[in-house]
């Protein structure tokens, strides 16, 4: 029974040093989002997608949970089951932190996938020399990550967990992609109390009961002490 569902962004991993994706130059890393992160991008440009991803990856062994991701972490220890942390985020910061209940709808940094095969592998290396399939030999590797234009997962667990919530709580994420920013909305339909953490107004501020604004290593450990009466 999922009381309370959580749903993480970009801005919850900030503060480890993971680049949000909506900065001021509106670039990620450099690179616009339709390059990397479309399947047109892909086909287009393999190396470039594959390079930027593997970047991306080895980038993960120079970053380190924080406060926020450690909160949630506690919270699950206290609640066990009756925390859902539903992430957006590809890094694997929530799992480092000790969550275990963890969907990534938008995929994970760590798995490729095979395209050919429907395998799905665990990947701390590169894809860029485009190794074969470990299940079909194939070379049909892809970054396990979901783009643009494609379905996000685990999103018939994610739609009834929503409507189960007593509280859902959005933290670090500007509201700009769908269908997670309509999260709030449903949860809201069956009844959840909705809180906003986030460093700014996200773009759906106005569909939360309540929005507090600054550092997720900060608002994320008083509101969890708050909930656990601490
Ligand atoms: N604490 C709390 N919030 C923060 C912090 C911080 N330290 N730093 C930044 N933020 C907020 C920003 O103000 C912004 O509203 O986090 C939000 C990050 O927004 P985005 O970069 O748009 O990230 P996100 O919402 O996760 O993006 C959603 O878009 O590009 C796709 O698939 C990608 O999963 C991603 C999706």
């Amino acid at each position: 029974m999922s009381r309370i569902v959580v749903l993480t962004g970009a801005g919850i991993s900030a503060e480890s040093g993971v680049p949000t994706f909506r900065d001021a130059d509106g670039l990620w890393e450099g690179h616009h989002v339709e390059d990397v992160a479309t399947p047109e991008g892909f086909e287009r440009d393999p190396a470039t997608v594959l390079r930027f991803y593997d970047e991306r990856r080895a980038a993960l062994g120079a970053v380190r949970p924080n406060p926020a991701h450690d909160a949630l972490a506690r919270l699950e220890a206290a609640v066990g089951e009756e925390l859902l942390v539903v992430t957006q985020n590809i890094d694997d910061l929530h799992e480092r932190a000790g969550s275990r209940q963890v969907l990534h709808m938008h995929g994970e940094l760590l798995k490729a996938w095979c395209t050919s095969c429907d395998a799905r592998h665990p990947w701390t290396g590169t894809l860029i020399e485009r190794p074969a399939c470990p299940s079909c030999g194939e070379v049909a590797l892809r970054p396990d990550v979901v783009w643009f234009g494609e379905i996000p997962y685990e999103m018939d667990r994610i739609v009834d967990a929503l409507g189960e919530a007593e509280i859902f709580v959005s933290i670090g994420t500007s509201g700009a992609v769908y269908p997670a920013a309509g999260f709030v909305q449903h949860a809201r339909r069956h009844g959840a109390r909705a809180i906003e953490l986030n460093l700014e107004p996200s773009e759906g501020t106005f569909f939360f009961h309540e929005a507090r604004h600054g550092r997720a290593g900060e608002l994320v450990p008083a509101w969890v002490d708050e909930l656990l009466g601490a």
